[in-house]
């Protein structure tokens, strides 16, 4: 009978203790609910990320997959830059994100609905990846800084950035685009940077740019 109530104070005790002390993975530091693997040489996500972790730093490894991120679910700031990634798909279910940096990797489409669940998502770094096409992210409602710098956007059509009603920010800069729809712009009237230099802009459609009433940087 002591014996067994021994036992049975040892496992709640020990159970107890490792609850308090999460294991942090293997090359990360952790601190709280946020977790730090930068420029570790990693070529996958580490293994047991604690579920309730809000914060992840991944940059400067060689990541090229991020599907086991999917279950972490409360993550609220996610930086992923300088890594291979390509295909972001798995991403699509984090949508407490706030905060998302992929720049620098190997991201060449941004599939229909890869952000569609997103909606709490303030910052996008998408810069120096291989972008074509940016007709996906019209469901980034609360977006307030969008950076698609040094992409392959040749084009800005009508409605790419229709709901993004919050957005203040747009960094377009160092892509091929040639061409500007007359209506791209229209809805965003809290913009107050738009950079578009170091493209080939040869056509401007007319009122390509009202509504912009708060622009100072251009
Ligand atoms: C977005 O959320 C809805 C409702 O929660 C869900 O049915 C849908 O599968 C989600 N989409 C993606 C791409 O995860
Ligand atoms: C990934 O992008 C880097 C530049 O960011 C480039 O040097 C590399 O060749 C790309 N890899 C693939 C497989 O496209
Ligand atoms: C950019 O897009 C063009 C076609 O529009 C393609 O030929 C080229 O390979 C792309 N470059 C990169 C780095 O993806
Ligand atoms: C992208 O733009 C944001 C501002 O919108 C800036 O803070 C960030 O440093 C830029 N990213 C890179 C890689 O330059
Ligand atoms: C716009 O982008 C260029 C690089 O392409 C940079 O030199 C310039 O400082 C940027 N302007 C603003 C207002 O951010
Ligand atoms: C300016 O924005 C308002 C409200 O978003 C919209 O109804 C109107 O059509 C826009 N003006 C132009 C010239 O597109
Ligand atoms: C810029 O566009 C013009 C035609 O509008 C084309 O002749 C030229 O080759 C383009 N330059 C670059 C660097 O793409």
């Amino acid at each position: 009978m002591v014996l067994l109530l021994l036992l049975l104070m040892f496992s709640s005790s020990s159970s107890s203790f490792q609850s308090v002390t999460a294991e942090c993975p293997d090359k990360c530091t952790c601190e709280e609910e946020k977790v730090y693997c930068i420029d570790q040489e990693l070529d996958r996500i580490p293994t047991h990320i604690p579920p309730a972790t809000k914060k992840l730093e991944l940059s400067h490894n060689e990541i090229r997959d991020v599907k086991s991120l999917a279950h972490l679910t409360e993550l609220q700031s996610l930086n992923l830059n300088r890594n291979y990634i390509r295909d972001i798909e798995s991403l699509a279910r984090l949508t407490e994100l706030h905060v998302l940096n992929l720049n620098n990797n190997n991201i060449s489409e941004v599939k229909n609905g890869a952000f569609a669940n997103l909606s709490k998502l303030q910052i996008l770094d998408l810069s120096y990846n291989e972008i074509r096409d940016i007709e996906s992210l019209a469901h980034l409602t609360d977006l307030e800084d969008l950076n698609l710098s040094n992409n392959n956007i040749s084009k800005v059509k009508n409605g790419a950035f229709a709901n993004l009603l919050e957005l203040q920010i747009l960094f377009l800069d160092s892509n091929k685009i040639r061409e500007i729809e007359p209506k791209s712009f229209n809805h965003l009237t809290e913009l107050e940077i738009l950079n578009l230099s170091n493209n080939n802009i040869s056509e401007v459609k007319n009122g390509a740019f009202t509504n912009l009433s708060k622009l100072w940087a251009l």
